[in-house]
């Protein structure tokens, strides 16, 4: 059975309770769901696999409430404390090395000498990570391989009777999973992501260089047919075809829209949830058409997850 935990003191009082335990809990940040667990704890690690289903060679992002909490686990560059500093709390996911006697199961980081860390902005989380007074570990709180949850119920959907509860805390703003950076010593863009690359490359000020690959699974999010819908997916449609879904954005108009207004702010933050009701409608067997989406700023992880939600699997 999994409960429903409601967005106040009792429901992050109890959620904290059963991460000390060992539960696992999902709970909003401001991009998706996460699935959380102790990230100290082996046990509860290897729960968050089973219960997403996930090849184990993928590692956890560790959220903490603030830059000092992340400072004693790992080590923060000149680069990456001038980011940290410019967008924390937020959609930004460094990896760092990792420190001696960290205390993080070697399960999160999947044996690697780093540590993907964030600082989650939701009000929400922070009070839970406040409350629970450790590192959480939480990939999105989806299957493997499927849609990430940006609501309570998109996680129950997906993972009802495998976890102890889901904290609800209404949709997630961003609606796209944090851009993940290594900074130090050159900086490398390995996820696109809800914090836009010219937002990163302004702070920086120089460009960002383009890393990870679909072929070498660093980051799972990075698995060409990650994100899977179960409709076929065809991109940069005007017009639907027979018996498509056309998902419209600005000027092209469909059954559904990421944003009428052409906004990719408001596209981003209905992605996964657009995604999931042109699904619905498509049917088995069904067929998925997205409007163009411009590659600037969000648009940039918008077609992202896009393409690989349209990848053969
Ligand atoms: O917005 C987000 O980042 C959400 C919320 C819940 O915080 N989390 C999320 O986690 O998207 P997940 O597990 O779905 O994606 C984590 C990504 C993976 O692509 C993983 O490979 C990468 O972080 N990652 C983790 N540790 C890494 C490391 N040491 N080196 C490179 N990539 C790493
Ligand atoms: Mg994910």
């Amino acid at each position: 059975m999994t409960v429903t935990l409601a967005p106040d003191v009792p429901g992050l009082a109890e959620a904290a309770r059963l991460l000390a335990k060992g539960e696992l809990v999902a709970f909003p940040t401001e991009t998706v769901y996460g699935l959380g667990g102790d990230a100290r704890s082996d046990r509860a690690v290897a729960r968050i696999f089973e219960a997403k289903g996930r090849p184990s060679f993928n590692p956890l992002i560790v959220h903490l409430p603030d830059l000092e909490t992340i400072e004693r686990l790992a080590e923060v560059g000149p680069k990456a404390r001038d980011l940290a500093q410019a967008f924390w709390p937020g959609p930004l996911t460094l990896v760092l090395p990792l420190r001696d006697g960290s205390g993080i199961s070697p399960l999160v980081s999947a044996g690697l000498p780093t540590v993907a860390v964030r600082v989650p902005a939701h009000p929400l989380a922070q009070s839970l990570l406040r409350a629970f007074g450790g590192p959480i570990a939480a990939p999105s709180a989806n299957p493997s391989g499927r849609v990430s949850p940006t609501r309570a119920d998109h996680v129950l959907e997906g993972l009802s009777g495998r976890i102890a509860a889901v904290l609800d805390g209404g949709p997630c703003a961003v609606g796209l999973e944090s851009t993940i950076v290594m900074a130090d010593p050159e900086p490398v863009l390995l996820r696109p992501g809800g914090l836009p690359v010219e937002a990163l490359e302004a702070a920086l000020g120089a460009p960002l260089a383009i890393g990870g690959d679909a072929g070498r699974p660093t980051s799972p999010g990075q698995l060409a047919s990650h994100y899977a819908p179960n409709a076929a997916l065809r991109l940069n449609a005007t017009l639907p075809e027979p018996g498509e879904v056309l998902v419209g954005f600005g000027p092209v108009k469909g059954a559904m829209a990421l944003s009428v207004s052409g906004d990719l702010v408001e596209a981003a933050a209905r992605l996964f949830h657009v995604l999931r009701e042109a699904d619905r409608l498509a049917g088995p067997g069904g067929r998925i058409a997205f409007a163009p989406i411009p590659e600037t700023g969000l648009g940039l992880a918008i077609n992202d997850r896009l393409r690989r939600a349209a990848a053969p699997h």
